[in-house]
């Protein structure tokens, strides 16, 4: 008999896992932690041709699941690439999350996320978001049939994200703030509206996003990579990570655990600066800013959980600049993989652990690319036509315009 509960990582107190809500009575947050769960390497094996990435490791994500909303998520590519390893100093397998459904890791959150509303009989779901959050809930509420309301930073989301949103029928609301500020109303509109709050402190997001690194590893023939490098912005991936593969240790799936790279932007880099600090209270940023917007988080709400992760895989925290960023993405767009720019940033971290002599050259390193190539071409076009302010177009692949003749493409060519 498998039994389910939800957790609190501070006090140790127990909920039912049917009670609607993210947050213990002591303010900690909750893990879903499932007893007598009996999984094995083969019963996933066998499920190679399941449609969803995320539902194939179901006693792993939501045992008690019924009427499952998928929009075939996960099943995502693993890449190894020359080029990257030149750059980064070493070998790196990038996962790429941005073929899910939406573009972005977000949907494996969200297919658990969702089927728990419907199993709440929730009327309403809502979340505040950098933008993938907002386009993944939109998608998969519009196909689930449930209202939507989202809420995001005025004036900083990419295009690609805003538009999902809109066109797959949300409310979406620009809120005059950050994303720290759009989060706090989210959370209490929640409490006070009834919405049903489909952000990363909602545990069962998490479990959805554990299966980046179960699906990762089953790909790699369950031998674990050296390292996994993320991205860390509200730090929910990070939180899912260590999750995952503790409880894979304990289950038998893994005999050695990977390591932990969370990597910040250095105009968003709490919890760098936090576990840099030892400091047992977050160290906030006020005003984050980084043109990589899906991280331009001053207060993560996944903080403690991400550090345990830390802590269990023994990992560690880096912090990256924009030009770091920027560089690390045209790399890995001209190797023909791509990605937006927050997702970069494992790649980016990665070469600065080499350089730094924490990763060993020749290790293996898993990154996680969280995000699509489309979602932010504004991004893309700016690094390429010299137009981000304080970063300096290192790779950059110039727009040319000539005239429609022979003799001005060749000459045009030659000059390349
Ligand atoms: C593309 C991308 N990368 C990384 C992140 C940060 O992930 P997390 O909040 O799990 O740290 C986000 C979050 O919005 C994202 O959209
Ligand atoms: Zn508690």
């Amino acid at each position: 008999m498998v039994e389910v509960k939800l957790k609190c990582i501070e006090c140790g107190k127990e909920y039912d896992e049917n009670e609607s809500r993210y947050q213990c009575d002591c303010g900690g947050l909750l893990d879903v932690k499932s007893e007598g769960v009996e999984v094995s390497r083969k019963m996933f094996d066998s499920r190679k041709d399941c449609e969803s990435g995320v539902w194939r490791y179901k006693e792993l994500v939501h045992p008690s699941a019924e009427k499952i909303i998928s929009k075939g998520e996960g099943g995502t590519g693993i890449y190894s690439n020359e080029k990257l390893d030149a750059y980064a100093g070493t070998k790196i397998i990038a996962k790429h999350e941005g073929e899910n459904p939406t573009g972005s890791f977000k949907d494996r959150g969200m297919t658990v996320g969702i089927t728990e509303a419907l199993r709440k009989k929730a009327k309403v779901v809502a979340c505040a978001s950098t933008g993938n959050t907002s386009a993944s809930l939109a998608a998969y509420a519009a196909f689930a049939g449930i209202k939507c309301v989202v809420f995001i930073p005025e004036g900083k989301i990419a295009y690609g994200k805003l538009s999902q949103a809109l066109a797959y029928g949300a409310r979406v609301f620009q809120v005059q703030g950050n994303f720290d500020d759009a989060m706090r109303l989210v959370q209490q509109a929640g409490k006070e509206m009834n919405m049903y709050v489909l952000n990363s402190v909602n545990p069962w997001r998490l479990e959805g996003q554990k299966t980046i690194v179960i699906e990762l590893i089953n790909q790699l023939g369950w031998r674990t990579p050296d390292w996994i490098a993320v991205p860390l912005g509200n730090a929910g991936n990070t939180s899912a990570f260590g999750k995952a593969l503790v409880e894979m240790k304990e289950l038998g799936l893994i005999e050695r655990m990977p390591r932990i790279a969370a990597i910040q932007a250095t105009g968003a880099n709490p919890l760098y600066k936090t576990w840099k600090e030892k400091s047992r209270e977050l160290l906030r940023v006020k005003e984050p800013e980084t043109i990589a917007t899906a991280i331009r988080i001053g207060n993560p709400v996944n903080w403690r959980k991400a550090l345990r992760s830390i802590n269990q895989t023994n990992g560690v925290i880096e912090q990256v600049t924009d030009q770091e960023i920027m560089d690390a993405k045209a790399v890995v767009d001209a190797c023909g993989i791509g990605c937006e720019p927050a997702s970069a940033a494992s790649v980016a971290g990665t070469k600065k652990l080499v350089e730094n002599g924490v990763i060993k050259r020749g290790e293996r390193v898993a990154c996680v690319l969280t995000g699509n190539l489309l979602k932010d071409p504004d991004a893309t076009i700016n690094y390429h036509s010299g137009k981000i302010e304080g970063v300096k177009g290192r790779f950059v692949n110039k727009l040319q315009t000539i005239e429609p003749t022979i003799e001005a493409l060749e000459k045009a060519l030659a000059k390349r």
